[in-house]
């Protein structure tokens, strides 16, 4: 049966892409898709600009482009906006990171050094290991919510924006649980007034976002809009939020090898990752306190994947560890160590060792830009709250309180195409085809 489909309002005029923190990740998507605007590179790793979507029966042979598909808005009507605690423009701040090879960050310099980071909401004790001037200054954390506010509604003006989308890049905060002041949005917003330390920086822009109703995308594991303050706040302001933390490097590896040895019924005894890298991300997940909340979002994975509870003569106790460490020579280019302990017939053992010696801004910027071109397309049809469907891009994907996350890369794709058939009226895809033997 053919769904109706979605009313969407057309992706008309320009979309302002904000994003919190202007480093490595940040400059690595800006840049990319300046290329990809010259005509000098290809959108490899984004879904949305190289993925297709299988439409009704095998045999029709509909297989669109997802751009195609669904109207995303074009990447000649993205503008950028960015806020950073360092006065660096994208170029330097490019520069910096040491992602991109020099001369082609050179080759972007006009268009990379016209995007200058507004000032930042701060605060040290969030994140140790940084330092910067850029930084805004108010009497309360309700003020510097309110400057928040008017820089979106400065930036919408002067770029001449028709939508808006906030992306959190900057760096991972400190490990916190939801409390009390973040319960409901009354005891938020007078934390907000009260100074409440419980109040992190990447709430007080989630807050400014959906305030200001524009969605809000978290790319790193901090807590930011996954407190019942803010989803409510979300879904009583009809935008759509999701989050957390991109998934690249070695989770995504997790993510695709483990529904593997899950679907054959071979066992896990162990799971060792370790990871090095020298960027300034490494340098902040150094302090233990930084990686307690990254190591919360890593080893959540194999637990959802594997369902010890379901099958405990293969999956119960299984040890995992992860760790990173900071090792400068390496900069971005992170290496991924896995060595990994299963079981197969008669419980004789085996060992699967993977060294993924990856690029994590490089996997990380075709998420950006894909999360903003979902998210601006859930708001335009009208999807709010958490959106489950985007778990695809999330190392621990925010779900409803009462569910648990799904981890399976492939379920998680699949979620994600049979959303936009749904969202277009076409009938959702089971992989049942029995129909073809009919
Ligand atoms: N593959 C990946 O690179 C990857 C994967 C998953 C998650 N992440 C997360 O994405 C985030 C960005 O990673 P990165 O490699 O670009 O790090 P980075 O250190 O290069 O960049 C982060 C930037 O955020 C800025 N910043 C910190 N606090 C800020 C604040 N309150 N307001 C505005 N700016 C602030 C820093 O000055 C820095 O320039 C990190 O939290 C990281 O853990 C990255």
């Amino acid at each position: 049966m053919v769904e109706k489909g979605v009313d969407i309002a057309p992706a008309n005029g320009k979309l302002g892409i904000l994003l919190v923190g202007l480093g490595a990740v940040s400059t690595t998507f800006v840049a990319g898709v300046e290329a990809i605007r010259k005509g000098t590179s290809n959108p490899i790793g984004s879904l949305t600009q190289m993925g297709t979507i299988r439409l009704g029966k095998r045999t029709e042979n509909r297989c669109p482009k997802i751009k195609d598909f669904v109207p995303l808005a074009n990447l000649d009507d993205i503008v950028f906006g960015a806020w950073d605690i360092f006065h660096d423009s994208a170029y330097e701040a490019a520069l910096n990171a040491g992602v991109l090879e020099k001369s082609q960050v050179e080759d972007l310099r006009e268009q990379l050094e016209s995007l200058k980071p507004m000032a930042a909401v701060f605060e040290q004790n969030y994140v140790k290991r940084i330092t910067g001037e850029n930084v805004k200054t108010g009497k309360n954390k309700m003020e510097l919510a309110e400057q928040l506010i008017a820089d979106i509604a400065r930036f919408k003006e002067e770029k001449g924006c028709d939508r808006l989308v906030m992306v959190w890049a900057a760096s991972t905060e400190i490990f916190v649980t939801a409390s009390a002041v973040h319960e409901n949005l009354e005891a938020f917003e007078k934390g907000l007034y009260d100074d409440d330390a419980n109040i992190a920086p990447s709430m007080i822009y989630a807050y400014a976002a959906l305030k200001s109703k524009i969605p809000f995308a978290n790319g790193a594991p901090n807590l930011s809009c996954d407190i019942p303050a803010l989803t409510r706040l979300a879904e009583d302001n009809n935008v759509p939020i999701c989050g957390k933390d991109f998934k690249t490097g070695q989770t995504l590896m997790k993510t695709i090898i483990a529904p593997g040895l899950k679907s054959r019924m071979l066992g896990l005894e162990g799971w060792y990752s370790t990871n090095i890298l020298g960027n300034r991300d490494g340098e902040v997940l150094d302090d233990p306190e930084n990686f307690k909340t990254k190591e919360e979002s890593k080893l959540s994975v194999l637990e959802h994947i594997l369902q010890p509870d379901v099958y405990p003569e293969l999956y119960k106790d299984f040890a995992h560890v992860v760790r990173i460490n900071y090792y400068p020579p390496r900069g971005d280019n992170k290496e991924g160590w896995d060595s990994i302990d299963i079981f197969g017939w008669l419980g004789y053992k085996m060992q699967i060792k993977i060294d993924f010696m990856c690029r994590d801004s490089i996997l990380a910027a075709p998420l950006v830009l894909d999360l903003a071109l979902f998210m601006d397309l859930a708001q335009r049809a009208g999807m709010k709250g958490v959106q489950e469907w985007l778990s695809f891009y999330f190392k621990a994907p925010q779900t409803a309180p009462e569910l648990y996350p799904e981890h399976d890369l492939f379920i998680q794709l699949m979620k994600l195409k049979n959303t936009l058939r749904h969202l277009q009226g076409e009938d959702l895809i089971t992989h049942l085809g029995l129909e073809y033997y009919d």
